[in-house]
């Protein structure tokens, strides 16, 4: 059976996307069946694989309010091997309409938990905020959540705010809801915070950060504009290298097999 994870931090900028669609792309190059979903409204996920969320009518907005098949409503991307349930601009209205829906913080959960018999890996990319959305990220996020921290300045605030969270929704929806793991994201080694956030990082999370920090790389930061993820657009930088790293040590942490891509 597959793995659900969850992309997710309340501060917007931290690398959410970042992590997702590049982690994506290099589990899908070490063969892994992967499926991004983006249920974040600015749909930055859709649009760094090159989708225009004004072309879609489709996507993870009716997964989480239509009555129809989800697998109506994935993008194949052939040339990544991997595959996206976008974000529509429809989904700008779902935070308000979701209010009023039965169950309406299990319906993300409930309309992804039958692909995990389809694909290895399933990534949520939520916005950065509390919302309905990001609820539904969390209740869905059957195998853990994957909390991107950047290193540029102390998040001991708003990680004290997410671990709260994380243990509310915990108590009220989802009493499996862990973290799989800390990503720590733009580490630039010539800093003294950089190595600070690492170590009031670690002590938060014990045992909870990955091996593999993503440093600042500038190709990144480029990648997006060309709707191609990193691994494509500049495989020998530093920050690709990091990504594929962070692919393997989750494929092996999770007792898979890493082939080569
Ligand atoms: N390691 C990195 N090095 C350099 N730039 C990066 C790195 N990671 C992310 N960025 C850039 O920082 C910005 C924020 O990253 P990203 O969009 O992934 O964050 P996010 O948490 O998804 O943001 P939001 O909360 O708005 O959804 C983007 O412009 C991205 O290209
Ligand atoms: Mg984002």
């Amino acid at each position: 059976m597959g793995k659900i994870y969850t992309i997710a931090n309340q501060k917007g900028g931290v690398g959410k996307t970042t992590t997702t669609i590049n982690l994506g792309a290099y589990l899908a190059y070490y063969g892994k069946k992967v499926l991004l979903v983006d249920i974040d409204p600015q749909a930055n996920a859709t649009s760094s694989l090159g989708i225009n969320k004004y072309d879609i009518h489709s996507g993870s907005y009716e997964a989480l309010l239509g009555n129809s098949e989800i697998v109506e409503h994935i993008f194949r991307n052939p040339r990544l091997k991997l595959s996206i349930l976008p974000a529509s601009p429809d989904l700008a209205g779902a935070e308000v309409e979701l209010v009023n829906e039965l169950g309406r913080e299990n319906r993300l959960k409930q309309a992804l938990t039958p692909l995990k018999a389809i694909y290895d890996y399933i990534l949520i990319d939520c916005p950065p905020s509390l919302g309905l959305l990001t609820l539904n990220g969390l209740v869905a996020a059957e195998d853990g959540i994957i909390v991107p921290v950047q290193c540029e300045y102390l998040p001991l605030e708003g990680l004290g705010q997410l671990i709260s969270t994380i243990d509310r929704v915990k108590k009220a929806v989802a009493p499996n809801l862990d973290v799989r793991g800390v990503v720590l994201t733009m580490f630039d080694s010539r800093t003294n915070l950089a190595n600070d956030v690492v170590e009031e990082v670690k002590k938060h999370f014990p045992n909870k950060v990955l091996k593999s920090i993503i440093p600042r790389s500038v190709r990144l930061a480029e990648a997006p504009s060309y709707g191609v993820p990193i691994s494509i657009y500049a495989p020998n930088s530093s920050g690709a290298k990091a990504y594929k790293k962070l692919a393997v040590e989750l494929i092996k942490g999770d007792g898979m097999k890493v082939a080569e891509g």
